[in-house]
């Protein structure tokens, strides 16, 4: 841990500060797919500002300076990028573990055998559905689940670890079973079975997305069983609905304590959907460090700990369990990111989740097209 140069720190000022173990390196935001929960930025990076090779390098080099062990390469869609296997190799240099998180769509086998020589360690593949026609409609792209189910069948022969990412939603929440049945017949040793999160993109279709309480209970309810039943064989990792929860998930592990984000344009995040929030300032690579930026960025200080949470949180004995869930969602729904996530059912806000998770409606997709 270092403690030095800093007003504030992971648990308040004073104490500690923590280094980060992940970073998710945002390569892109170009992507084919058009997603109607699409988690990348309502104003995205052009092509023609993102970071070359060797800059991904150096914050590479630094990232595992500063004690990350782990890069997500990811986007918009990472292939997308033309030198990805030498960024792959840049991170691999650097002694990072590196995961690829992909949508399976423009990896041809070739180019995966190059990524594996590379250094690729690890591999997500998202996929909507475990229906064809379903996960396509979703995605907003035809052939897309036959190119994932590919693309997955090689990764399993080159004997690389792969976990499929499943985002859920009304369109697919009832079949859970089907998913992990998939991702099973996929190869995977492990399935992420994620809602959709209520930013950017996703807020558009938010009516369209929502499921109902009905369908969460009975969801939920599957993946105990489910875990039993194929234990050993594959991990079933699930997080819960937002907008159903009674209290809400430590987002990113808390705000500049254990991850960041590098977007395609080199801005330094504590979390995606960071940018949302009006009156940070986030520092670049290309000016700065990574140690600067996470030791110094006010943005990165803004929320760090507890010490700036308003009651109930305050005085609440999960403050430093779920640090009063997510600044973004928080901002989103109440105006204020120093507030308490109204996700959580003692937030004098929880009503507007409530009303919006009642808000439920069929006008189709708007889909996300670059
Ligand atoms: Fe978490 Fe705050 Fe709710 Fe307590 S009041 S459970 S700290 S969000
Ligand atoms: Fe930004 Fe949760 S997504 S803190």
């Amino acid at each position: 841990m270092t403690t030095e140069g800093r007003p504030n720190g992971n648990g308040g000022a004073g104490k500690p500060l923590h280094n980060p173990l992940g970073l998710l390196a945002e390569l892109t935001h170009r992507c084919p797919l058009g997603c109607p929960y699409c988690s990348n930025p309502l104003e995205m990076d052009k092509r023609q500002s993102e970071l070359d090779t060797a800059t991904w390098a150096r914050v590479f080099r630094e990232a595992a300076g500063l004690g990350v062990l782990q890069v997500h390469l990811s986007g918009g869609e990472p292939a997308s990028r033309r030198d990805l296997a030498g960024i792959m190799a840049a991170a691999r240099e650097a002694g990072l573990y590196t995961n690829l998180i992909t949508s399976g769509v423009g990896i041809t086998d070739n180019r995966l055998n190059e990524l594996a020589d590379a250094g690729l360690d690890h591999v997500q593949i998202s996929i909507q559905d475990s229906e064809q026609e379903s996960a396509d409609r979703i995605a907003g792209y035809e052939g897309a689940y036959v190119r994932k189910r590919a693309l997955a069948a090689a990764v399993v022969a080159l004997k690389l670890p792969l976990t499929v990412n499943i985002v859920i939603h009304r369109a697919n929440i009832g079949r859970i079973d089907e998913l992990v049945a998939m991702a099973l017949d996929m190869g995977a040793s492990r399935v992420e079975i994620a809602h959709v999160q209520y930013y950017g993109w996703a807020l558009k279709n938010r009516a369209s997305l929502m499921p109902t309480r009905e369908q969460v209970v009975q969801a939920v309810g599957r993946i105990e069983p489910l875990r039993k039943q194929h234990r050993g064989r594959i991990v079933i990792d699930a997080v819960v609905p937002d907008y159903y929860a009674r209290f809400p998930k430590p987002c990113v592990g808390g705000w500049g304590r254990r991850s960041l984000n590098v977007t395609p344009a080199g801005r330094v995040l504590p979390c995606h959907a960071a940018e949302l929030i009006p009156g940070l300032e986030f520092w670049s690579v290309k000016s700065h460090s990574l140690r600067e930026i996470w030791e110094q960025n006010p943005a990165f200080n803004a929320f760090r700990g507890t010490d700036f949470l308003p009651e109930p949180c305050r005085s609440c004995e999960r403050r430093e369990v779920d640090f009063g869930g997510c600044r973004c969602q928080a901002f989103a729904l109440t105006g204020d990111a120093r507030a308490t996530d109204p996700v959580c059912h003692l937030s004098p806000h929880h009503h507007v989740v409530e009303e919006q998770a009642a808000n439920r409606g069929d006008a189709g997709y708007i889909y996300r097209r670059l």
